[in-house]
């Protein structure tokens, strides 16, 4: 057996063997004598009579390991076009300084604390400051409008808080301020403070409940770690699902500290003081995942980027941090290559920076195709990894693990399971799929650590989501088949989960903004094809009887819409009024069918169609999104 063979065995074979010896990287305050329990599924727990602190992990031990000059964290912003280096040292002293003010405003162990934060050194250290004080945080894309915001402080109700005046997209200054007001008084469950870091592009005016985070900073004592649970919560991460309520994915404090620690090792082959760079966003689960806990729980140097991969000033932009800062592991979504294959198709900005110290490119969020894949492999000469996995999952799923053993690559794969997840494919009749067969993705349970442990405050929802379509089963929403070589094959998700320059998107979240609009009868949304972003959401309306508007303007009113209410990562661009939708007898909108036949590859119609006419006259009009 080869090391990859053997070691996924194990791990599948004897979790507690395998799992029990990962925890050993840590430093525990009780170290755990059971490694896991299943005496409660689908709701297994791992290390439950572990006690740590991920905060202690991830900043203390490594100064007092005698890392506490290396650069923590590069700051990297082109919108500002300035850097800043923070050491481990340098971190701990913001960190326990914060967790400081936290405590101050009466944060305890269990409470929530909010984040809406730009790509700024004091997002982690906002984080690291609720891991250690034992608040459960909840980071919210900095992209998302003032109702997305609501939404999620009314589900997580925080005691706290904490926004900066602005993000930067770009040319444009975003001032956070108005947004965090306008959800602030939609949302019913109104924060005590809110403690808000102002930047210099933009000053926020301050009222009854903000605090200013420098004020603050300068007042408070430091705070010393506290013991928690492994079991206990560390953040809530609020993802898509198929309607407009956010899914609350809950992750613990021990298997996560474990599984991420252990992957910074196996599946991305970095060492202590490596410089690693997730070019992602703090807001989605890479960032939390990639930028935040691993890298610093491996003692590495973490790249934090504020800016696009290409444009102004500079279309080399990644090349230019890859070289200037050392980068050894990148990881991006496809997207972002195709936005740079785009811009430099022959690579002369990359030719312009030494980039030999770049030994890895690791991709997810969504499928690498294999022209994405050629192009940057044909590059960079260096291996490229597509690997998959979800915001529930916490780390990939399916990889290539550097650190292991190096697989041949299968473009369009993101080659086999990850050791811990025992990734199958059923069929119709919940049976293992032949090789080669598609069907729905699912991984047997229990789950490794570091995997979601509950949906917050809602445990029926999570088994209703996830534990309950096949029984024993985490069913993953991706759809795609398992080769007889043991690849992986995803080929995108079976539910109403879109994926927009690797952003997570709900259709039906969008088609519940659409349908609020007073002239709007019925609606439905499918995500297209796009050569940039991978998909974008598309729009169809049928008006109301006798609303007498004309098309265009119900159209730029329906698209303001969803950028007020879901944001302008939505990247909803065109929403088409057309006469009618086909349907079923029964009512149900065909989806799936209009999607087939916007992405040039119609599927047959089903037998149950109301009326073939109406499919008839939308076909000029769904194949104009080609
Ligand atoms: N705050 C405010 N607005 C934001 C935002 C933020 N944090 N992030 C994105 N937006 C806005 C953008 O400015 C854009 O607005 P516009 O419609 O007015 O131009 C809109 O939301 C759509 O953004 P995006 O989908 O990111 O498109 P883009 O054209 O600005 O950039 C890419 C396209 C491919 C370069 C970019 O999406 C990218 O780098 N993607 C990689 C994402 C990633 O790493 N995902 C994590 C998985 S690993
Ligand atoms: P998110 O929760 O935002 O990380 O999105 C998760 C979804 O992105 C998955 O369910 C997949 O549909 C898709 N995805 C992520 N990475 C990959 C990949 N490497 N290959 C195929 N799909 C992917």
């Amino acid at each position: 057996m080869g090391s990859y063979q053997e070691t996924f065995r194990r791990s599948i074979d004897d979790p507690e063997g395998f799992w029990g010896e990962a925890a050993q990287g840590l430093s525990w305050y009780q170290a755990p004598t059971q490694v896991l329990d299943r005496s409660n599924p689908p709701f297994y727990r791992w290390f439950p009579d572990g006690v740590l602190n991920t905060c202690y992990n991830a900043v203390d031990r490594h100064v007092e390991g005698g890392r506490g000059d290396q650069v923590a964290i590069i700051h990297d912003s082109a919108v500002t076009s300035s850097q800043r280096k923070i050491t481990y040292a340098e971190l701990l002293e913001q960190v326990s300084r914060f967790a400081g003010v936290l405590a101050g405003l009466g944060v305890i162990k269990g409470d929530r604390v909010v984040i809406y934060m730009p790509m700024i050194p004091e997002t982690l250290v906002a984080m690291l400051a609720c891991a250690r004080i034992g608040a459960v945080h909840s980071v919210v894309f900095g992209g998302f409008a003032p109702h997305e915001l609501a939404i999620r402080i009314d589900d997580a109700r925080p005691r706290v808080v904490i926004s900066a005046s602005c993000g930067i997209e770009g040319q444009r200054v975003i001032e956070y301020k108005p947004f965090l007001d306008a959800a602030i008084a939609e949302a019913e469950n109104k924060p005590e403070r809110c403690v808000i870091f102002q930047r210099p592009q933009a000053t926020a005016a301050l009222g009854g409940r903000d605090l200013d985070w420098g004020e603050v900073m300068t007042a408070a004592s430091p705070a010393d770690c506290i013991p928690v649970q492994a079991t206990d919560p560390l953040y809530i991460l609020y993802t898509s699902g198929t309607t407009g309520k956010p899914k609350g994915v809950v992750r613990d404090n021990g298997g996560h500290a474990v599984a991420l620690h252990w992957t910074m090792t196996n599946v991305y082959d970095v060492a202590p003081g490596d410089v690693y760079w997730a070019a992602s966003d703090v807001g989605w689960v890479v960032g939390h995942s990639y930028i935040v806990y691993a890298p610093l729980l491996a003692g590495c140097t973490s790249v934090l980027y504020e800016g696009k991969p290409v444009g102004t000033p500079d279309p080399g932009a990644f090349w230019r941090v890859v070289s200037e800062h050392g980068v050894r592991t990148l990881f991006t979504a496809p997207t972002a290559f195709r936005a740079i294959k785009r811009e430099d198709p022959k690579g002369e900005y990359l030719a312009r920076y030494d980039v030999s110290c770049l030994r890895y490119l690791f991709l997810a969020g969504e499928r690498t195709d294999p022209d994405t894949y050629h192009w940057a492999a044909d590059l960079l000469q260096i291996p490229v990894i597509d690997h998959w996995w979800q915001t529930e999952t916490g780390w990939p799923i399916a990889a290539n693990c550097m650190g292991v053993e190096q697989l041949p690559v299968k473009p369009g794969s993101p080659t086999k399971a990850v050791p811990g997840w025992n990734v199958q494919v059923l069929s119709a009749g919940g049976e293992p799929a032949p090789a080669g067969v598609e069907g729905p993705i699912v991984v047997k349970l229990p789950l490794p650590p570091g995997a979601l442990t509950t949906l917050y405050g809602d445990d029926d929802w999570f088994v209703a989501s996830y534990m309950s379509r096949y029984e024993g089963y985490y069913l993953t929403g991706d759809g795609g088949h398992i080769d007889a070589d043991d690849y992986v094959f995803v080929m995108g998700r079976t539910d109403d989960v879109i994926n927009v320059a690797g952003h997570r998107l709900s259709t039906g979240e969008i088609e519940e903004v659409i349908a609020t609009h007073p002239d709007v009868a019925e609606c439905a949304v499918i995500g297209v094809h796009d050569t940039l972003k991978g998909q974008v959401p598309r729009g169809f309306v049928v008006l109301k009887a006798g609303a007498q508007r004309d098309p265009d303007e119900v159209s730029s009113e329906l698209v303001q819409l969803v950028r007020d209410q879901i944001g302008a990562v939505a990247s909803v661009k065109d929403v088409a009024v057309v006469g009618a939708l086909p349907k079923t007898r029964s009512g149900k909108i065909l989806r799936k069918t209009m999607r087939s036949i916007a992405d040039g590859t119609p599927e047959p119609v089903p037998s149950t169609i109301d009326d073939v006419g109406v499919l008839d006259r939308l076909t000029p009009v769904l194949l104009r999104s080609l």
